[in-house]
């Protein structure tokens, strides 16, 4: 059994630090896994984390949304290795995660006052807010843009790193550029391991898709990207917000529209080849089937993304539910491991089912289209 914090002895604190982390967790490929428990995180490994994040070094932590790779988000050099890391493109600007509202004042400046509003109503939580920056931010963490995107996110073990660190976080999700966004630390460990400093494992996230992204720049708001936090919340609160094309995500969209950066970057796509189906469910599910049925003439290895309403009605290599369509929340929290799972599958075709847009059902329908290459079917 792991130790809890309160037996860690005076002897203990003195013995070296290698051997307190041997003490404490086991090497994956040389990166640190630590276990810890998600209500109550044991101080001493918050403890190893926050000092790596000190030296500069690299984290994966859990947030509500999914799993995030932090470093000083004031420190270039640390920075730079999430991008290394991740290979992710250098273009493409970092979130920040911060322990409490006052840090917005030092990251960013002219808040205007219905971010204020947003940020009393819903942070801590899965929204972030694009704002302008102030000059304490090194560059890099915001790929040299004029705006810098903040969130301070819920999760127990998040805000314990953030407030031993005593730094704000820059952390992208932490994946592999490409794949999807990581929902437990397994996922983190195949994509990461032996390239990071660190992980902290307290099982699988809440929510399961990133957090929503709002420029707050814009008259009105603006969403960039929809997420944990429904665009029909943000709407009862702001009254007007722009919903930008490619968070409905129907086609694709040209280069000169991509407002976030994180819009032209290729996103998830599965190996397979990957159609969504969207329409009523009746006809959606004839759908499926027959291009189920079509595709497996060909030789070709399918997958099925169901939900529990329809998912009786296929037979296919590989079928798997999201869950229930009255819990768009759910469809969520699946999503990631699910698409996932394909890959390691092998399937040579994905066919997914579209789901309604409301709620969650936005984030999650952006994620499929977009996964799809806007390969979408509509009956
Ligand atoms: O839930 C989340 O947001 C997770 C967890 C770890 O907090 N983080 C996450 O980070 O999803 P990442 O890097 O995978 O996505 C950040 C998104 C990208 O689309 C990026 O382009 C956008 O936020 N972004 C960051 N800074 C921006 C800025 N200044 N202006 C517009 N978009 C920005
Ligand atoms: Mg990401």
């Amino acid at each position: 059994m792991e130790k809890p914090v309160e037996q860690v002895t005076r002897s203990d604190s003195e013995l070296s630090k290698e051997t307190c982390e041997a003490k404490l967790g086991k090497r994956v490929k040389g990166t640190l896994v630590l276990r810890v428990d998600a209500t109550i995180p044991e101080i001493a490994k918050i403890q190893v984390a926050a000092s790596v994040i000190q030296e500069g070094g690299t984290v994966a932590f859990p947030t509500e949304t999914v799993y995030g790779l932090g470093a000083d988000a004031l420190n270039a050099k640390a920075v730079k290795k999430l991008f290394e890391a991740k290979r992710r493109p250098a273009d493409n600007p970092i979130i920040v995660h911060v322990a409490g509202k006052e840090y917005v004042y030092q990251l960013a400046r002219d808040v205007p006052k219905v971010a204020e509003r947003l940020i009393a109503l819903f942070w801590p939580g899965p929204l972030t807010l694009v704002l302008k920056r102030s000059k304490q931010v090194p560059d890099i963490t915001v790929v040299g843009l004029d705006t810098i995107a903040i969130r301070m996110p819920r999760n127990k073990v998040a805000l314990a790193l953030l407030n031993k660190s005593g730094t704000p976080i820059a952390a992208p999700s932490a994946n592999l550029a490409g794949k999807p966004s990581p929902t437990t630390a397994q996922h983190v460990i195949e994509d990461l391991a032996g390239r990071i400093d660190v992980v902290l494992d307290a099982g699988p996230t809440e929510i399961g898709v990133e957090s929503t992204v709002i420029n707050m720049t814009s008259d009105p708001p603006e969403i960039l990207r929809p997420g944990g936090t429904s665009c029909e919340k943000l709407m009862e609160v702001l009254g007007r917000v722009k919903v930008h094309p490619l968070v409905r995500a129907e086609k694709r969209i040209s280069l000169a529209q991509a407002v976030s950066p994180g819009m032209k970057h290729k996103h998830y796509a599965p190996e397979a080849e990957m159609i969504v189906v969207e329409g009523t469910l009746d006809k959606v599910i004839k759908k499926v089937q027959q291009l189920a049925e079509t595709h497996a003439t060909e030789g070709k290895k399918i997958g099925i993304l169901a939900t529990d309403e329809s998912i009786f009605n296929y037979q296919a290599d590989v079928v798997r539910s999201l869950g229930s369509r009255q819990n768009s929340s759910m469809l969520a929290k699946n999503l990631f491991e699910l698409l996932r799972q394909f890959d390691k599958e092998k399937v040579d075709v994905i066919i997914a089912e579209g789901i309604s847009l409301v709620g969650l059902g936005l984030a999650v329908m952006n994620r499929l289209r977009k996964a799809s290459g806007f390969n979408i079917i509509r009956v």
